[in-house]
């Protein structure tokens, strides 16, 4: 087992969480289907921020339960109390771009209506949130360390809970998962290509949110894998200069406000960046996107787009909860590069094309 100062990775996110127990899973993804597994629950309501990542809706569809896109405050991107405004049998809050998400309110609202809570930190390693490590909140939490994450394995994720009963069904759970192999890299390459295209249109016209059926069925298997034993060299390391890496995101961001001078989300004290969200206008972001790339920058995306077309799409017959706000913020939004090797002269260099675009 590969260790700093004889620590695993595990024994390292149990101790910088305080949680009692910590797995190493295929993804994160992977480590919310264990959880919902886990907890016995089927055809269960799952509420969603309606701006999370895709693949937390593939992980509640594939353990047979039904997700619920709930809207966010206009300020902070983020679920509220009040913006849960459904009866729900789990909820995954999400940090966006590594940001707190309110989880005190939100821990005591789901105790107080016996909710399933699942604190996806996947962005969100080595923040604080209410005064507590992201991770550490919820009945189940989890990390990712996928490709462009705060840390980048490539491919990984954890899953953590206080609860002995659950950590022993995630484990057996997670010890049943096929092993990632070539087929998975093979379905992973199409899947990027195919989305990435279809992401940037799919909210234009439903019939091209016909597709998302198609390719749930033949790429669903993305959610849940295992690694192979030990495959995480280099992550305790990663693990014990977290702090470090999330000064250096909050300088470069200080470097952004600074450049930039525009719209972003607020960052309250204990907080992260995966990226620099940037908000403009949603009659200009697109135009600015295509200047950024024509400029050279190819990390600025279009990020995260609503789950509502796609949810429409894989999830007929359910009803749908409006959630404007969410669904405004995301055409509002682009993120900026703020991984590692990132610079300080870079942030300027886009800052001075972003200018340059509004002149
Ligand atoms: C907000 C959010 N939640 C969960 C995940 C799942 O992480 P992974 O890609 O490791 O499954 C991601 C990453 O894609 C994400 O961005």
């Amino acid at each position: 087992m590969k260790s700093v100062e004889g620590y695993s990775s595990t024994a390292l996110l149990c101790i910088q969480t305080g949680r009692a127990h910590a797995l190493l899973t295929g993804r994160g993804a992977t480590g919310i289907e264990a959880a919902l597994r886990a907890k016995g629950l089927v055809d269960a309501r799952v509420g969603i921020p309606a701006n999370t990542c895709y693949i937390v809706l593939w992980a509640i569809l594939r353990s047979g339960n039904q997700p619920v896109l709930l809207d966010v405050h206009p300020n902070t991107g983020m679920l509220t109390i009040e913006s849960i405004n459904q009866p729900l049998d789990a909820l995954i809050p999400c940090h966006l771009y590594g940001l707190p998400a309110p989880m005190r309110a939100i821990s005591e609202w789901a105790h107080a209506n016996g909710v399933f809570l699942i604190e996806d930190a996947a962005l969100a390693i080595g923040a604080t949130v209410d005064g507590r490590a992201a991770g550490s909140w919820g009945d189940v939490s989890i990390f990712s360390f996928g490709q462009g994450k705060i840390i980048d394995q490539q491919l990984g994720g954890a899953v953590l809970t206080d609860d002995a009963a659950l950590a022993e069904g995630m484990t057996r759970w997670l010890a049943g998962l096929p092993e990632w192999d070539d087929r998975h890299v093979d379905l992973t390459n199409q899947w990027l290509a195919l989305y990435w295209a279809l992401h940037q249109y799919d909210d234009r016209d439903a019939r091209l949110s016909g597709f998302y059926p198609a390719l749930f069925d033949l790429y669903g298997d993305l959610v849940s894998f295992r690694l192979p034993p030990d495959d995480s060299p280099g992550l305790p390391e990663k693990l014990k200069a977290i702090e470090a890496d999330r000064r250096r995101r909050l300088a470069l961001a200080a470097h952004y406000d600074e450049a930039l001078a525009l719209e972003t989300f607020p960052r309250p004290p204990g907080a992260t960046l995966w990226a620099y969200p940037l908000l403009v206008n949603p009659d200009i972001r697109d135009d600015l996107l295509h200047h950024l790339w024509d400029a050279g920058v190819h990390e600025a995306a279009r990020w995260y787009p609503s789950l509502q077309p796609m949810q429409v799409a894989l999830c007929p017959g359910f009803p749908i909860n409006p959630t404007p706000v969410a669904d405004l913020l995301a055409s509002q939004v682009i993120t900026l590069p703020l991984q590692p090797g990132v610079a300080a002269e870079q942030v300027n260099r886009i800052a001075v094309a972003i200018r340059n675009f509004f002149s």
